[in-house]
């Protein structure tokens, strides 16, 4: 994953985003290798070292999924809605978009307001990550 506009249109916070993104998709494909080097090693010895290995990543991936947790009210919403939530996972999200569409369904601590100041990262939209990532640090900063 590199960088597909030009970077000098990309102010500091989106390179930090992009940083904080590729980072998080190395841990995961780093889980992913180590989890199949433990299921076929044999020696009891490397299983363990490989099995600790995987954990550590996974704890790099959730250091990093809070770090997006705290700069972007999306990313915020949308682990509000989905992480520790009970039951059916895809009932969750039913549950969210009935309640008024996915930006209204998802968050407990994003506002409505907030995500609509987000379009880049609240609807996905290719082109405006720029000023959604600049909003969401100055929102941050205000928080803190
Ligand atoms: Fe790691």
């Amino acid at each position: 994953m590199s960088y597909h506009e030009p970077t000098a249109e990309l102010e500091p916070q989106d390179r930090d985003l992009h940083r904080a993104l590729l980072s998080l998709k190395e841990e995961v494909e780093a889980i992913d290798w180590y989890h199949q080097r433990w299921v076929t090693a044999t020696d009891p010895a490397l299983k363990a070292i490989l099995a600790h290995n995987r954990d550590e990543e996974i704890e790099h991936a959730c250091m990093t999924l809070e770090w997006l947790r705290r700069i972007s009210p999306t990313w915020r919403s949308v682990i509000a809605t989905y992480l520790y939530a009970q039951g059916d996972i895809t009932a969750v999200e039913d549950s969210a978009e009935k309640s008024g569409g996915a930006e209204n369904g998802r968050g407990r601590s994003a506002t409505n307001d907030e995500a609509a100041d987000e379009p880049g990262l609240g609807g996905l939209a290719i082109g405006q990550l720029g000023a959604s990532a600049t909003g969401d640090a100055a929102r941050a900063a205000n928080e803190t």
